[in-house]
C-alpha cells in the first residue's frame, strides 16, 4: 500500500510526522519548502482555467502554496483524529500570517453591519480590541461577558448573534470555560462557536468534539514552540471555508509566509513530545510555588486546587504549560521577582522551549482600564509564566532566589 493510501489509518502521532503533500520527484525526506510566490503555466489555456476553477493547480501564493497546503493538512488530520468518524462534516484549514490575522480573518470573512457576537470578557487583549472596538466600528454589535457564566451566554444571545467566542483556558487567569455547554447555547440560537485553543494546544484539547465549529491558533506559541516565526491557522468545516474565509484570504491577503509554514509543519513532529514535556514542568514548577509562604494564589488548571479543576479534567489532557501566581506585595514586589530571575525571561510571548515570565497588568492587558483588569481576576501583583522545557530543578531554583529578594 502506497503512504498516501495509509494516512487515512494513522493514528494522530503518525501523521503529525508524515501528513503533508507528496514528495516532489527528487524524493526528499525532509517536506520541500516552496518558497514561491508565483507559478508558471504550461499555456495560456491552462492559466485560462486555472482561474475559471478548472484546473486544480496553484496560481498565486497569496491563495495557496503547496509548503503551506502541508502545514494546513498536518493541522486538519492532528485536529480531525478524535471525531470524525461520527462528526458528519470534513474539517479544511486556512493558515495565516499571525494568530491575530487569523482571529480578525474568522470574524470578518463571516460578519455582516447588523450581526452580533457574544464573547468571554476574559480575552487576549487584541482578540478583546476585536470585539470590543473594532467590529463594532462596522456596525456589529457585540456584547462581553463572564465566560463562566452559562446563564450569561444564554441571556447574551439575540435573534442577530452568528458567533460565539472564547479561550479556554483563558489569558492570564486561566479559567476554564464549558466549551461543550457554551457550543450547545450557541448552536441553539444557530450561532458558530469559535474557539481560541492558543492556551490548550491542539494536544491537549480538541473543540471540535466539543462541539466548535471553527478552532483558531496563534502558530506563533506551542506549535512552532521555539519561538521563531509568526503564524496562524484557522480550522473550521470545509463548507464555511469554501463559503466565507477561502475567497477573504485570497481577496485580502492575511496569507502566512511559506517560510513560516514550513517551520510550524516541521514542529509539529514533535509537538505532542514538546507539550507533554513541557506540562510535566508546569506541574512540579506551579506546585513549588504554590506552597512558598510569599505567593498568596497560584491559578494551574492541572493542580486539584483550581476553581475549575473538575471541567479542565473533562475537556482537556492535562493542564497545560502556564500557570499564574499571585506575588504578595502588588506591583512592586512582582517586579522585584521578576527583575532577580536569572534562568527565566521576562517576556510577553508563550509556549516557547525557554520558560518565559510577563507581568498582565503592566504588558498584555495594559489597555484594559483597571476595573475591567480586576474583573477577570489580574491584580498589580499577577505573574503569568509559561514553561518552557529546561530542567525543572534549574526552574524551582531560579524562582526560589528570586522569591528570597522580593520584601513584601
Ligand atoms: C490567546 C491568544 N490568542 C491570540 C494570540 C495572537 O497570536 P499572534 O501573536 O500570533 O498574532 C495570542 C498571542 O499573541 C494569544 O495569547
Amino acid at each position: 500500500m502506497t503512504e498516501e493510501n495509509n494516512k487515512n489509518k494513522w493514528r494522530k502521532s503518525t501523521n503529525l510526522v508524515h501528513e503533508a503533500e507528496p514528495r516532489t520527484a527528487y524524493g526528499e525526506t525532509g517536506e520541500a519548502l516552496f518558497l514561491t510566490s508565483g507559478y508558471v503555466y504550461d499555456s495560456a489555456e491552462q492559466a485560462q482555467a486555472r482561474f475559471l476553477g478548472e484546473d486544480d493547480g496553484y496560481q498565486y501564493s497569496r491563495f495557496g502554496n503547496p509548503t503551506v497546503r502541508s502545514f494546513e493538512k498536518r493541522m486538519i488530520a492532528l485536529e480531525s483524529a478524535d471525531f470524525e468518524p461520527d462528526a458528519g462534516f470534513e474539517i479544511d484549514a486556512r493558515a495565516t500570517a499571525t494568530g491575530m490575522a487569523a482571529v480578525a480573518a474568522s470574524m470578518l470573512c463571516y460578519l455582516k453591519t447588523g450581526d452580533h457576537v457574544v464573547a468571554a470578557e476574559a480575552l487576549f487583549g487584541s482578540c478583546r480590541y476585536i470585539i470590543e472596538t473594532l467590529l463594532p466600528r462596522y456596525g456589529i454589535k457585540t456584547t462581553l461577558i463572564d465566560g463562566t457564566d452559562l446563564t450569561a451566554w444564554e441571556r447574551a444571545a439575540l435573534p442577530e448573534t452568528k458567533i460565539f467566542f472564547l479561550e479556554s483556558p483563558t489569558n492570564p487567569m486561566l479559567d476554564i470555560l464549558d466549551i461543550e455547554a457554551i457550543a450547545e447555547i450557541a448552536h441553539r440560537h444557530d450561532a458558530l462557536m469559535a474557539v481560541d485553543n492558543v492556551f490548550a494546544t491542539p494536544i491537549l484539547q480538541n473543540p471540535f468534539t466539543l462541539g466548535a465549529d471553527i478552532v483558531i491558533y496563534s502558530a506563533t506559541k506551542h506549535i512552532d514552540g521555539q519561538g521563531r516565526c509568526l503564524g496562524g491557522i484557522v480550522l473550521a468545516r470545509k463548507d464555511w471555508i469554501d463559503d466565507h474565509l477561502a475567497n477573504f484570504i485570497r481577496q485580502t491577503g492575511p496569507s502566512i509566509s511559506p517560510f513560516n509554514a514550513w517551520v510550524m509543519l516541521k514542529s509539529l513532529e514533535t509537538l505532542e513530545l514538546r507539550v507533554h514535556a513541557h506540562c510535566d514542568r508546569a506541574e512540579k514548577l506551579s506546585e513549588a510555588l504554590r506552597v512558598h509562604p510569599k505567593v498568596s494564589r497560584l491559578i494551574y488548571p492541572g493542580n486539584p486546587s483550581h476553581p475549575h479543576y473538575k471541567l479542565a479534567q473533562k475537556q482537556m489532557q492535562r493542564g497545560g504549560s502556564l500557570f499564574s501566581f499571585e506575588v504578595n506585595g502588588g506591583q512592586k514586589a512582582a517586579f522585584q521577582l521578576a527583575n532577580h530571575l536569572q534562568l527565566v525571561k521576562i517576556s510577553n510571548n508563550l509556549g516557547d522551549a525557554k520558560t518565559l515570565i510577563t507581568h498582565p497588568s503592566t504588558t498584555t492587558h495594559q489597555k484594559l482600564e483597571e476595573q475591567d483588569r480586576l474583573k477577570v481576576g489580574i491584580t498589580p501583583g499577577t505573574l503569568r509564566v509559561s514553561v518552557g522545557l529546561e530542567d525543572p530543578h534549574d526552574l524551582i531554583d531560579d524562582f526560589m532566589q528570586a522569591l528570597e529578594s522580593v520584601n513584601s
